[in-house]
């Protein structure tokens, strides 16, 4: 039944209709078409696609006139609630500058001028809890963030009317979380308590108030953004599911003969729900053929045999041993002859009435599936080579020689897709319904291609595996028939979101047309390195929508892309830096990241100080317990990291500058970087020590911020501790604002106890940190002797392999002193100085040695190589920094965050 639109309807028709004759100008523009990361199709397909003003297939032109309205509506709307006016708080402010001033108890941060008006820590939680949500569920994707493990950061973040980017938004989870804010059953869903007049309070704690926060999303994926439109714009769900179900009856109609099975009584008809199908194999021994599903799997006591036996020559045969056997077909959409590897039906299950069963195919099964490989498709279909180049075709599907999109589905499935497909685009209903239609369309593919995987060991079909194109020895063709009604189920569990999102396709290299200082808040989840290839996992589904992803800024490391790990680095830096250049001053971002290698965690470290954030606290999660910890120089492989990051106010960014490279600067630094730290951490009942407070950590802070901005750093490690201890105030080993020290006291006098951090040793400098721990009293160590110690240390220590590690007593000897008693302590901060200098002197000549030297370095003291680079760096010597760089193992370069930072930093100067 035809959709009659309503006034409302036309006048958005009306709309839509001249946003896309702007856009189409914007298209036959060079330029525009030139942005970075612009999508592949031509005008027609990105039209088709895109809904303006809020969302379009190639980067949003209409972003400033959309920005530009939520601006003006959310400042109306901070006076409606009250929240004092934030346009001109772009951190001009100043924090105190000594421990001797007064501070004020009531303010969080406490100014001697304009206080900033907003102010948040740093915020951590589990990034999967909601992942049974029906909106998380509407559309699979290869990796997600549910929107309700988002929303906690967003309420944390934000205020009701503020602005949310996230410019990887995959799925566009980040979005619905930002709607869902101003929901208040699934605010409350997340144990939240809201007032009558909407506050929202987490136990007694007001976090913020109830209120819809708008977002921004991008992604360079066609198909991730149009997910993403449609989970975040409003739709009239009731026209949706009339013509979904129109359409379905249709199909149904004209398609049931094709899933349906003659019972095992001969006589009725049964409705095919899925089938499974086997590989055809060879023995390489006697070369007999086999089903593979007849000699490897024993159905009855759901067993598959690795090694199995061939049935002619009894020999011992494995999936590596036995070959493919293949077949010649008339590819019907090809409309030639063509060579795939061959598959046969083995099992079928099946319902008649309410009843299911399983049979073995017949004749009747056999001869129906000839006749529907005969028989041409008559609906459009996409007809799209595979990227030959792609890494998962030639990880797998070269070995079945599937080298086109539409070879990924039976054809009977292809069929009723392509039907469906048909019948969407000439559905009479507006463009709303038309792209949600779509929508559930591209939701229907995952589960209907031959990736879906049958276990006989579990006695079911399962999906397919999850981040790769692998199609295994026992695929499943499930009924796309059934499927389409068990979809349309879970899309009617949508509810239709209030209001519009912005959706842009492109890169984050390049956020178009994004004015700078705008956003409140960022919330992203990239790709990880080596991981997923996004594009070409993408390809298929962006093949029926005729728009593909670019690959050129795509971020990741791949063979396939030629893309290395420096590259990788390279478009995060570049993304970072977009980012950076949107968000305003003192405003957080939260770059949620699946760690698989140390290298590219020290990446995007590097990336971000180079992008010029800060990064605030990074913590790991930890799944089991739904907590998170902080992270610590520890070994952080295989772990999900949460990095809160903060781009610098612009006040201090520029007094910075004029002061770089003297001791005023980096006290500026430090000043501006504890206000922005947390000041306490609570798990349990325990107080945790903020490892970002921590001289060690603070100290690296400082450097980092220098060499990033090409400034030499004017103090050492030991004028620097001293002069901690001089201008803030010292609490159980950290250091605080003087505002800050009320709060931390009487956290401390509430808390059970101090939970110390977990210090993983590998090296010289974590050594030294895990010594200080140890003999400390202001960490909760003691002076201890080498017999007490040794032990203790030998059991921390993960040496690795290329480290000279200094002994123990030498270690000791080179930075602490020892009383009469013969134990070691923590040495006054004016003595250390002295010490310092002698350590530094003995690392210098080792480092003197690396840089006569010549070809590769296989064991060395890293911490005489930091030094040796430090030092260079001081006095402007790149050229040795560089050259020494060379002789490292590439691995090592690339795990050691400072090592990185002074090598990358170095190759820019000298560039
Ligand atoms: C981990 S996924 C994000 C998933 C998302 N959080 C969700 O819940 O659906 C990372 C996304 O980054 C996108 N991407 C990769 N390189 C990009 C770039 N240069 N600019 C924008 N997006 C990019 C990929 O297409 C992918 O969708």
């Amino acid at each position: 039944m035809p959709d009659h639109p309503s006034r409302e309807q036309s006048a958005r028709d009306a709309e839509r209709a001249e946003y896309l004759d702007r856009l189409r100008g914007h298209l036959h523009d060079p330029d525009f078409r030139a942005i970075e990361g612009f999508p592949i199709g031509d005008d027609d397909a990105i039209l088709a696609l895109s809904d303006p003003p809020y969302y379009t297939a190639c980067p949003n032109p209409f972003l400033p006139e959309i920005i530009q309205r939520w601006r003006t509506e959310r400042a109306e709307l901070r006076q409606e609630l009250g929240l004092p006016d934030d346009s001109h708080d772009n951190g001009n402010s100043q924090i105190p500058n000594s421990k001797f001033q007064t501070p004020n108890p009531q303010s969080p941060i406490t100014n001697l001028h304009s206080p900033p008006v907003y102010h948040r820590e740093p915020f951590a939680s589990d990034v999967s809890e909601g992942k049974n949500d029906p909106i998380y569920n509407a559309h699979s994707y290869h990796t997600k963030v549910p929107h309700k493990a988002v929303m906690r950061y967003i309420l944390h973040y934000t205020d009701p009317g503020d602005i949310v980017f996230d410019g990887f938004c995959g799925t566009g989870m980040t979005g619905v979380a930002a709607q869902l804010c101003g929901d208040r059953g699934a605010v409350e869903e997340l144990g939240y308590r809201v007032s009558e007049d909407g506050i929202i309070c987490d136990g007694d704690k007001p976090v913020c108030r109830l209120g819809i926060r708008k977002a921004i999303l991008l992604d360079l994926c066609p198909i991730a953004s149009f997910i993403a439109y449609n989970l975040n714009t409003a739709a009239d769900m009731a026209s949706f599911e009339r013509e979904a179900n129109h359409i379905i009856r249709e199909v149904e109609n004209q398609y049931g003969w094709m899933y349906e099975t003659l019972h095992t009584d001969g006589k009725t008809k049964g409705c095919i729900h899925y089938v499974v199908w086997s590989d055809v194999v060879a023995c390489p021994n006697c070369s007999t053929e086999m089903v593979y599903w007849e000699a490897a799997v024993d159905v009855k006591n759901r067993k598959v045999y690795d090694p199995f036996q061939c049935p002619n020559c009894g020999v011992n045969l494995t999936t590596r041993s036995v070959q493919r056997v293949t077949e010649t077909i008339f590819d019907q959409s090809l409309q030639q002859p063509a060579e795939r590897a061959k598959q046969l039906p083995v099992m079928i299950s099946y319902s008649v009435g309410r009843k299911r069963f399983k049979k073995l195919p017949d004749q009747e099964d056999l001869a129906l599936i000839q006749q529907l490989d005969a028989r041409p498709i008559s609906s459009w279909h996409p007809i799209v080579e595979i990227p030959r180049a792609d890494r998962y075709f030639k990880d797998s599907l070269h070995l079945r020689k599937l080298t086109h999109v539409h070879h990924l589905y039976t054809r009977r499935n292809l069929a009723v897709l392509a039907a469906v497909w048909e019948r969407i685009a000439n559905a009479r209903c507006s463009h709303r319904t038309r792209s949600l239609l779509k929508a559930w369309f591209t939701a229907l593919l995952s589960r209907l291609d031959y990736l879906n995987r049958y276990m006989p060991q579990h006695n079911r079909h399962v999906g397919p595996l999850v981040g790769t194109l692998y199609i295994s020895w026992l695929s499943v063709e499930i009924s796309a028939l059934n499927y389409l009604r068990s979809k349309l189920r879970s899309f009617q569990r949508l509810q239709s979101v209030s209001c519009n999102n912005a959706v842009s396709t492109g890169s984050c290299t390049r956020v178009f047309d994004v004015p700078s200082n705008i956003i409140d808040y960022v919330f992203i989840d990239p790709p990880f390195g080596h991981n997923l290839m996004y594009s070409e996992l993408n390809h298929r589904w962006e093949s029926w929508l005729g728009v593909f992803s670019s690959t050129e800024q795509e971020a990741v490391v791949s063979e396939s892309q030629g893309k290395s790990l420096l590259d990788y680095q390279r478009l995060m830096e570049r993304s970072f830096v977009e980012i950076h250049r949107v968000l305003r001053p003192g405003r957080w971002m939260t770059v949620e990241f699946h760690n698989t290698r140390n290298s590219v965690w020290n990446s995007i470290q590097e990336a971000l100080s180079r992008a010029g954030f800060v990064i605030g606290d990074v913590r790991t999660l930890d799944k089991k317990k739904g907590t998170t910890n902080q992270l610590f120089y520890a070994d952080i492989a295989k772990q999900d990291l949460v990095i809160s990051a903060y781009k610098p106010r612009s006040g201090f960014e520029r007094r910075f500058l004029r002061n770089a490279g003297t001791a005023d600067g980096t006290w500026e630094f430090v000043r501006q970087h504890l206000a922005q730290l947390p000041i306490t951490v609570k798990q349990d009942g325990a107080l945790e020590i903020v490892a970002e407070r921590q001289p060690y950590l603070l100290f690296d802070r400082m450097v980092a911020f220098h060499i990033q901005r090409g400034a030499t750093v004017p103090l050492s490690a030991a004028e620097f501790y001293a002069g901690l201890r001089e201008r803030f105030a010292e609490r159980d080993g950290m250091f605080f604002l003087p505002d800050q020290v009320p709060e931390y006291d009487r956290a401390r006098l509430e808390a059970a106890e101090i939970a110390q951090l977990a210090l993983f040793v590998s090296d010289e400098k974590s050594t030294i940190q895990w010594l200080r721990q140890q003999l400390d009293p202001a960490t909760g160590g003691r002076p201890q002797t080498y017999q007490d110690l040794q032990p203790q240390f030998l059991r921390q220590l993960h040496q690795a392999r290329h480290e000279v590690l200094p002994e123990l007593s030498e270690m000791l000897e080179q930075n602490f002193l020892q009383d009469v008693a013969g134990r070691w302590y923590v040495p006054d901060p004016t003595k250390s100085g002295d010490l310092e200098k002698l350590r530094q002197r003995a690392l210098l000549r080792e480092f003197a040695e690396y840089v006569e030297g010549s070809g590769r370095l296989r064991r060395f003291r890293t911490e005489a190589v930091r030094t040796g680079f430090a030092d260079a760096w001081h006095r402007r010597d790149y050229a040795i920094i560089v050259k020494v760089a060379g002789r490292l193992p590439e691995r090592v370069l690339q795990e050691d965050p400072d090592l990185l930072m002074y090598y990358d930093n170095a190759t820019l100067r000298m560039d």
